[in-house]
């Protein structure tokens, strides 16, 4: 009875159904079953459809990466696109259609080689610095690919915005996911959709997230930490000049820091019955071998023993672990995220 008053009330009033913070338990959580998503292990293809222009990042995806990344073991690619640079910034801000075939036939090289495609909506920085001035046009965006592709198979998943951030605070992205998922979902009712939290999508920000009545999102999360040795010397990161050099070695307290944070966004899982994405996590190439090897490696294999999918950041840019011009994996990386 009481669950169908809570259902009720949720319909009539679009209450939100994951408790404000200070009403959550501070024990660990009773368990909820979460739902199977199909998502194990991926790799994003970053810095190609989200560069600013096609090309200016000097990454170019072939159609032939797909299959090397099915055969190495992996069941999903996340593709990172810029979609706000490729629209009109007036009503009805229709998308180029040229792109979009270059996106679509991203999607379909996916789709053919059997891995699950993750279609991110990435780098919409004019949304987090003005939301009220740019909620419009992220609609219609959305409106627009959710037609395009309603009729793709199950394996294509939507993923709302890369890290929100900035002005784009939690109340804010709270209220536009909403109306984003209810957008879409007029014409994909059962599609996967996922969503990232405030705040760059961290483990914390999962606290703050309040999603509508719907039983296919996923909730992701973003795990670099520690931040300054995932980071160091990263050419967009200011000041990472100077953590060049900090190494993971894979201490007790090393592997419980990530293991306590781990365990934070599993549990609010289970409290909410939510299926969780590790959608970006990785350290830059130029981090010592080993450190590297030992924490992806570790990351991965946690991530994995409490059921949470992980998508490895990313196929050929700062954090390589594939050679783009030679067409080689970085072996020893390749082993730290398949071999377990
Ligand atoms: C986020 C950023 C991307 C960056 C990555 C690793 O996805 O949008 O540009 O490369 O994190 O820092």
């Amino acid at each position: 009875m009481a669950v169908v008053t809570l259902v009720l009330l949720a319909a009539c009033t679009n209450m939100r159904w994951v408790e404000p913070a200070d009403e959550q338990p501070t024990a660990r959580p009773t368990a909820k079953p979460v739902p199977a998503t199909g998502l194990r292990r991926g790799i994003n293809l970053g810095n190609w459809l989200d560069a600013p222009a096609l090309g200016e990042w000097g990454v170019d995806i072939l159609p032939e990466y797909f299959t090397l990344i099915r055969q190495a073991g992996f069941d999903s690619v996340r593709i990172p696109v810029r979609f706000s640079a490729h629209a009109q910034t007036e009503p009805p801000y229709t998308l180029d259609e040229d792109f979009l075939e270059i996106v679509d036939a991203a999607v379909q090289h996916g789709l053919e080689n059997g891995l699950n495609v993750i279609l991110d909506f990435h780098h919409y920085d004019e949304l987090m610095a003005a939301p009220a001035a740019h909620v419009t046009s992220f609609l219609a965006i959305w409106g627009q690919l959710a037609e395009r592709y309603s009729g793709k198979p199950a394996t294509l998943y939507f993923e709302l915005l890369n890290e929100p951030y900035g002005q784009l605070d939690a109340a804010t992205w709270n209220d536009l996911l909403g109306k984003a998922v209810g957008i879409i979902r007029t014409s994909n009712p059962n599609r996967w959709i996922i969503i990232g939290g405030a705040d760059y999508s961290s483990i914390r920000a999962l606290q703050d997230l309040r999603f509508p009545v719907d039983e296919r999102l996923i909730a992701a999360f973003h795990f670099y930490e520690p931040f300054e040795f995932s980071h160091q010397g990263a050419s967009w990161v200011p000041d990472s000049g100077s953590w060049v050099g900090i190494n993971w070695k894979g201490t007790d307290k090393e592997k419980k820091d990530i293991t306590d944070l781990l365990d934070e966004a599993d549990g609010w899982s289970r409290q909410h019955g939510v299926p969780l994405m590790m959608g970006e996590f990785g350290a830059i190439a130029r981090a010592d071998e080993s450190s590297r090897r030992t924490w992806t490696s570790f990351v991965a294999e946690q991530a994995g023993k409490r059921g949470i999918p992980w998508v490895y950041w990313d196929l050929c840019g700062e954090f390589a672990l594939f050679n783009c011009e030679s067409g080689d994996w970085d072996q020893s990386m390749l082993d730290a995220l398949t071999s377990k």
